[in-house]
């Protein structure tokens, strides 16, 4: 019988409670038939007393991850503390000493992925994010596994649940940005800084892991520009007129992340960019409503297929961190699965998206 395989979770918030309850109460169905269980050896958190008051047994807290991720004794690290540092360097500690890692962080994603993934590929440790796009939207594993004999062209949608929320119920319920803001953190859609959701930096960084897997590198995030020409950046300019009017021309305000390969004969450059736009109502995104996600890849010879499902939130976030831990538990490897390592392949640079088509005159670019 395989031994059980011991895992950490660094973080206890929104997403890491939800997935420590799931590994104390359901740890017996989240064992693979075909792979080891999973036992919770440890949760660490900065505020040890409001851990113990949210449920989490005090025996299994610890406010040292460095210590955790050392320890002989731990098999697989769950990071879902978010931000820079020290998530960084504990997941590079982790792989580095052939620690599978799980993560839902998308900003250390996206901004030290090559290093990171370059640790994963030196030791052989298994660095699986799909929680970091799309929520609970089992889009990653797709795109990298099930989609791999294609050629993305292009990849297209909306990945911040946050803001579709609030433009949502702008347009709907003509309630104001600042109180539906408020209700997306109190339903703990919105990242610890909410600047990133709003400003679309988050939708840039998961720009930047959908296009690792859809095209070959790692782009770099700060060259990816987060609003229209000289506009205000994510949806911070939408206002209540802006949503009343594009509805009464048959369009929709969505915050949309588009990266694309040059046109023929441009040579393999892929033009990235997030932006607030107007799609004509008719256009499936303009129906995806509230924290929902939806991502299209343009895939050759497929066509167009896309993942639509809950994009933020701890129950939904879990759900794909769960799934990573058992694709680990049952000996799987990292996210990107058999795809050649980035930027060895055909590798793309990237060009600048600083204006999607706007015609003349529009307040917003216009997407069919
Ligand atoms: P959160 O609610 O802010 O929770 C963060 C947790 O990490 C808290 O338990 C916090 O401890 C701990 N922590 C933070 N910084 C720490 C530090 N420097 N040292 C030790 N512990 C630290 O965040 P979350 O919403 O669960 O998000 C976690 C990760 O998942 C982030 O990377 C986020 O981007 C990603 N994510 C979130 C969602 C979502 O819907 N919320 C969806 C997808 C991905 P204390 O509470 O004691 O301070
Ligand atoms: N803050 C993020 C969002 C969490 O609203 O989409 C999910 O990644």
């Amino acid at each position: 019988m395989t031994a059980p395989l011991r895992v950490v979770v660094l973080g206890a918030g929104t997403v890491g409670r939800e997935v420590v309850r799931a590994l104390l109460e359901r740890g017996d169905a989240l064992r693979p038939a075909d792979g080891a269980a999973l036992e919770l050896a440890g949760v660490t958190v900065r505020d040890l007393a409001k851990a113990v008051a949210g449920g989490i047994p005090e025996a299994l807290l610890s406010d040292a991850p460095a210590h955790l991720v050392a320890d002989p004794d731990v098999d697989v690290v769950v990071e879902l503390m978010g931000g820079d540092e020290p998530a960084r360097t504990l997941i590079a500690a982790a792989l580095g000493a052939g620690k599978p890692v799980v993560t839902a962080n998308k900003h250390v994603l996206a901004h030290h992925g090559a290093e990171l993934e370059a640790i994963a590929r030196r030791t052989g440790a298994a660095l699986r994010f799909e929680a970091a796009v799309g929520g609970g939207i089992p889009v990653l594993t797709s795109l990298a596994a099930d989609l791999a004999s294609n050629e993305i062209e292009r990849v297209r949608g909306i990945v911040n649940g946050t803001t579709n929320y609030i433009l949502s119920a702008m347009a709907s319920e003509g309630r104001a940005y600042a109180d539906v803001l408020a209700d997306a953190q109190r339903a703990g859609y919105a990242e610890a800084d909410p600047s990133a959701d709003v400003e679309g930096l988050d939708a840039v960084n998961k720009l930047v892991i959908l296009a690792r897997l859809a095209f070959g590198a790692w782009l770099d995030p700060a060259e990816i520009p987060n609003r229209n020409g000289g506009d205000p950046p994510g949806i911070t300019g939408v206002t209540q007129a802006d949503l009343a009017a594009a509805g009464e021309s048959g369009l929709a305000i969505k915050l949309i992340a588009e990266a694309a390969r040059g046109e023929a004969g441009a040579g393999d450059t892929i033009q990235a960019g997030v932006s607030s736009v107007a799609l004509s109502q008719w256009s499936e995104l303009a129906w995806i409503g509230g924290v929902t996600n939806c991502i299209e890849f343009d895939a050759v010879p497929l066509g167009r297929v896309g993942f639509t499902g809950p994009g933020a939130g701890g129950p939904a976030t879990a759900s794909a961190v769960l799934g990573d831990l058992l694709a680990i538990a049952r000996g799987g490897g990292s996210t990107w699965a058999g795809l050649p390592e980035a930027g060895s392949g055909r590798v793309a640079t990237l060009a600048r998206k600083d204006s999607f088509d706007a015609p003349s005159g529009a307040r917003y670019p216009v997407l069919p």
